[in-house]
């Protein structure tokens, strides 16, 4: 059980009142090794009695399955929960490995009823697309979207990889409470326009695999440390040469634990926390566990305060890392931007 008791933030204006850190649930279900059901729900309760009450899912966490497995925690607390899901992204029960980006409104009708349907409730409190398809005219998505809040299915809107500009061209068309995007110590491109632009529209900034999806705990070095199977054995900077100059990258993360009594863990989710100051926005990081030892570790970090001098120290790394963050960038923001 975690002794931090988080802070309350508004997820984006007029977006709903949330836990300063969130949960990913992903792992869960799939991507990162083995899972275990009943550690991942004893450690959804131990989130909420933490504090954290933004839970992060999405449709394709599973095909589905990461949905089932939190739709009862989501019900036995609806009035605390914030359970966020996404659309996008479809999946085939025959083909594992088939993967289709869908913004289609027809796709974006069906996929709502699908999510509400399995996680067992009448209402998602924040949905996301969670990655575009230049295909489809923005308007025409978002328009879906907005329709969906109209109906009573949805209650906020959001985006995840998208570019400073679709932001603001949807933004235009409905409000939108917040945009995820991987943001850490490792991959900071988001800095540069999605950052100011949300900043500027009041949009919140969720910040995904906010511990450079484990590397920047220490925990493997290499992704040939992890099973198989395993989705990191995929990504280009933790495989080969890459993975052995990055791993050298985390000396200083690990320097400033030591030095302060806590974990790499806790001083990475430190600094992505403290970036809502840097840059004058509301910053919410959903790192991912499927165990309650590292929720509470977790929680901690997000109310750990480093100093000027450790956030100079910590500045340089990411502009270091060598390796894209994903084998295909066509789908991300940093692909289109
Ligand atoms: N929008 C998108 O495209 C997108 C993409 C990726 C992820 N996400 C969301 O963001 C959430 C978080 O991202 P993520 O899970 O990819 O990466 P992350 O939070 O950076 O890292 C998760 C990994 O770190 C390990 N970990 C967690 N706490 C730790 C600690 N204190 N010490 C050592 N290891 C620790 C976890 O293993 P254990 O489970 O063993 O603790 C897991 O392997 C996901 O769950 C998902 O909801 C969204």
């Amino acid at each position: 059980m975690s002794d931090t008791k988080l802070p309350t933030v508004e997820l984006g204006k007029g977006g709903p009142l949330v836990g300063a850190q969130g949960l990913g649930c992903m792992g869960m279900s799939e991507f990162y090794g083995p899972t275990d059901t009943t550690e991942a729900l004893a450690t959804l309760d131990a989130a909420l009695e933490a504090g954290v009450t933004l839970y992060d899912t999405a449709d394709m966490y599973g095909s589905g399955a990461n949905e089932e497995l939190i739709g009862p925690f989501v019900r036995a607390n609806r009035d605390q929960v914030v359970i966020a899901t996404k659309f996008a992204i479809e999946r085939r029960a025959d083909e594992p490995t088939y993967r289709k980006v869908r913004n289609d409104p027809a796709y974006i009708r069906q996929a709502v009823d699908a999510s509400l349907k399995r996680l067992g409730i009448d209402v998602i409190d924040l949905y996301y697309m969670h990655r575009r398809d230049p295909g489809v005219p923005l308007a025409e998505s978002i328009g879906a979207m907005a329709e969906l809040v109209q109906a009573g299915k949805v209650r906020h809107l959001g985006l995840s990889e998208v570019t400073g500009t679709e932001l603001r061209e949807a933004h235009a068309v409905h409000p939108i409470a917040a945009v995820q995007s991987e943001w850490s110590l490792f991959t900071r491109d988001v800095e540069q326009i999605v950052v100011p632009t949300a900043a500027e529209l009041g949009v919140a900034l969720v910040p995904y695999s906010p511990l450079g999806r484990g590397f920047l705990t220490g925990s493997f070095a290499q992704a040939s440390e992890l099973t198989e199977g395993d989705f990191r054995h995929s990504q280009p900077r933790f495989t080969g040469d890459n993975a052995a100059a990055n791993a050298a990258l985390i000396a200083p993360i690990q320097q400033i634990a030591a030095e302060r009594g806590v974990t790499a863990a806790q001083v990475a989710l430190a600094w992505v926390q403290q970036q809502a100051q840097v840059h004058n926005l509301t910053v919410v990081p959903i790192p991912g566990t499927r165990k309650r030892t590292r929720l509470a570790e977790n929680v901690a970090g997000a109310v750990l305060k480093l100093t000027d001098a450790e956030l100079a120290k910590l500045e340089p790394i990411a502009g270091e890392v060598t390796g894209d963050r994903y084998a295909d960038m066509n789908s991300t923001f940093t692909g289109r931007e």
